[in-house]
């Protein structure tokens, strides 16, 4: 953790800056007088955001903080489908496009604001008639569908509390979510599409809820012909917002009432619900919205993620909608028809501003300039990247290939706990590639040691935040222990399980995760989710998993399996445990590699040291081995 990094390297790094226009006409034209603004009063900072959206009643107190524990707005009441939809939908942007989806062949369908309201009343009254009611918990696993984002929007009308699931997880992982949650309801498609092929979600929830005791209804989005046949319990999403009202009065939401569940991996087997409630989460992702996308009347806003992750959440429905722009969302990847696929979509949509994750980065630099330089990229104003480090090729690619070294770039941190947007370099700002930013106005972040003292820059430590902020998580669903953790790791500050780096000049380069979490492809995945679901296969004893090194991924995941006596090690039952990671946490789990072995490094207490096995992969000094076992 103290590694000394190149000094010279954190301070001479690349530099580029936008055309002066950008800032000048920026939401926040001017950081630092934004930043030292809300240095000398923080809650006045807030409050002045918060002021910028309707309010059912206004706020007695901007921020209770009870170390952990942090309550803002208290006394406010609010929903946030009003900001999000009746604020536009009832005045100037009546007929303004919400949301645009596009889904293979050409497919399209456009949703007004006005549009887009009368079908979240319709669902949400459907949801209502069902017996849904405030504080009850639906489960979405869904493609990404307009559907989607309908369904979560009701569930906010109602004060429903969603736990969206994204769509590519297994069976088990969508069990042991809809148990831990409690879900009373689900609501799925028959089918997601991908790469031209139909994905047979419905088919994963069926096996999903055999055991689940406390599901009531499953609502089931009916995408094919012929019609796939309901069971008792089943119930279809067009039938059922059929006759319904279009307008359904919104729940009158506390401020601290929960909002959302969405659960993020650990450092155990165990996935961490994650707890949002309403006043900040709504304050915290359209102050961001507005200032770290700039978000303008005419933009065209397209984030590539699935709502299924916090960035959907955050930066496709509640945020964007909430400032009031035009979403564009797609079905299509990245890949598929061919490698022009979504520069294709940004010519047709006159995308303006573009956020996506440098794993797609990593791929299209591989897959060649030839396919974006097909397209006309001209609308391009702004482009972001989420999710793990921007590596400096992958910036300079993305900065000069797509951004025309015109497009200011957006690294921006975060994580799904925090909700919002926490570093970046706010438009207008120097860029450094390698760098996500500096905290945004609002945050107090720093790198520090183990002890929480401020590292020198240009050396290596522990990224925390030292302050509350509006759309911090406020517990692990039914595990409190593991919300108090991120605060008493070091005392007094929010440990965020980041390793950084920090400049002379205060810029934060994000160097990867310090705890037993992999991000693939931008994807959390705990080691000990993969784990366990090795060893729940028949033939498996033990086993542990590292990640390595990946081009394009980021990191890969190798597996290491000592089998139980009597099975044998091949390739039969290499695919077979493959195919049984797959089946039960997803395709987006698998391991890259699998290892079967004797034996596994372990401490004299019995953990497994995967550090050990991750230096002796990648041949290095493995470190300090004094607690190995032998
Ligand atoms: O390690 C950091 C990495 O992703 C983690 C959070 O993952 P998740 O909760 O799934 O949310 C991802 C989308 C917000 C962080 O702890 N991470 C996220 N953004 C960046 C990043 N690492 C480096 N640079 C980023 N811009």
């Amino acid at each position: 953790m103290t590694e000394d990094f190149d000094v010279r390297l954190v301070e001479d790094v690349k530099s580029y800056t936008p055309d002066p226009a950008y800032r000048k006409n920026a939401w926040m034209p001017d950081y630092q007088k934004a930043y030292a603004e809300f240095m000398k009063n923080p809650e006045k900072f807030w409050e002045a955001q918060a002021k910028e959206l309707d309010w059912i009643r206004p706020w007695d107190k901007v921020l209770e903080w009870n170390y952990p524990y942090a309550k803002w707005f208290t006394g406010a009441q609010l929903n946030i489908t009003l900001n999000c939809l009746d604020r536009h939908a009832n005045n100037s942007r009546r007929n303004k496009v919400a949301l645009i989806w596009r889904g293979e062949e050409g497919r399209e369908r456009i949703f007004t604001y006005q549009k887009l309201l009368s079908q979240v009343c319709r669902f949400a009254n459907a949801l209502k008639k069902i017996g849904v009611k405030k504080g009850d918990c639906v489960c979405i696993y869904m493609p990404l569908v307009p559907e989607q984002l309908i369904a979560m929007l009701a569930c906010a009308r109602i004060g429903a509390v969603h736990s969206v699931v994204f769509g590519g997880f297994g069976s088990a992982a969508l069990n042991m979510r809809i148990n831990d949650a409690g879900a009373k309801v689900i609501i799925t498609a028959d089918i997601s599409i991908r790469r031209g092929k139909a994905i047979q979600l419905k088919a994963i929830v069926d096996e999903a809820t055999v055991d689940a005791p406390t599901v009531e209804h499953v609502i089931v989005l009916r995408r094919r012909e012929p019609l796939v046949d309901l069971q008792e319990i089943e119930l279809d999403f067009h039938e059922m917002m059929a006759g319904m009202p279009d307008t359904c009065e919104p729940e009158v939401m506390d401020a601290e009432d929960p909002f959302f569940i969405l659960y993020t991996s650990g450092s155990t087997g165990k996935p961490k619900g994650i707890v949002h409630t309403c006043a900040g989460y709504m304050v915290g992702t359209h102050y961001t919205s507005k200032n770290v996308f700039d978000i303008k009347e005419n933009d065209t806003y397209w984030c590539t993620a699935d709502p299924g992750w916090i960035t959907g959440h955050s930066y496709i429905v509640y945020g964007p909608l909430a400032v009031g722009a035009t979403v564009f969302i797609s079905e299509l990847t990245p890949d598929y028809p061919d490698a022009g696929s979504y520069w294709s979509l940004i010519e047709e949509q006159k995308i303006t501003i573009f956020y996506t994750a440098p794993t797609a980065i990593r791929m299209f630099m591989k897959m060649g300039e030839e396919w974006p330089d097909k397209y006309n990229l001209s609308s391009l104003r702004i482009i972001g990247s989420v999710g793990e480090p921007l590596n400096p090729e992958a910036f300079e690619w993305y900065y000069r290939v797509i951004g025309k070294k015109r497009c200011p770039i957006v690294d921006t941190w975060w994580q799904t706990e925090t909700g919002m947007i926490m570093i970046t370099t706010v438009i207008g700002e120097p860029m450094h590639p390698g760098f996500a930013g500096k905290p945004l106005p609002g945050v107090i972040a720093d790198v520090v040691d183990k002890e929480g003292k401020p590292v020198k820059p240009g050396t290596g430590g522990l990224l925390v935040v030292k302050s509350p902020w509006p759309s911090m998580l406020r517990t692990v669903y039914k595990d409190d222990e593991r919300y108090r953790k991120y605060w008493y790791t070091i005392d007094g500050v929010y440990t965020v399980g980041d390793l950084a780096v920090k400049s002379r000049d205060g810029y934060i380069m994000i160097l990867g995760r310090s705890d037993d979490i992999i991000i693939v492809a931008g994807h959390n995945i705990g080691t000990a989710e993969v784990e366990s679901a090795l060893v729940s296969h028949h033939a498996v004893a033990e086993a542990a998993v590292i990640g390595k090194p990946d081009e394009v991924k980021g990191n890969s995941i190798k597996a290491f399996v000592i089998l139980r006596v009597g099975n044998k090690p091949g390739d039969r039952l290499r695919q077979d445990l493959l195919h049984h990671v797959r089946s039960t946490l997803g395709p987006i789990a698998m391991p890259h590699e699998i290892d079967f072995v004797d034996k596994l490094p372990k401490t004299r207490s019995g953990k497994i040291m995967r550090r050990v096995l991750k230096a002796k992969e990648m041949g290095m000094d493995p470190g300090d081995v004094s607690t190995l076992e032998e």
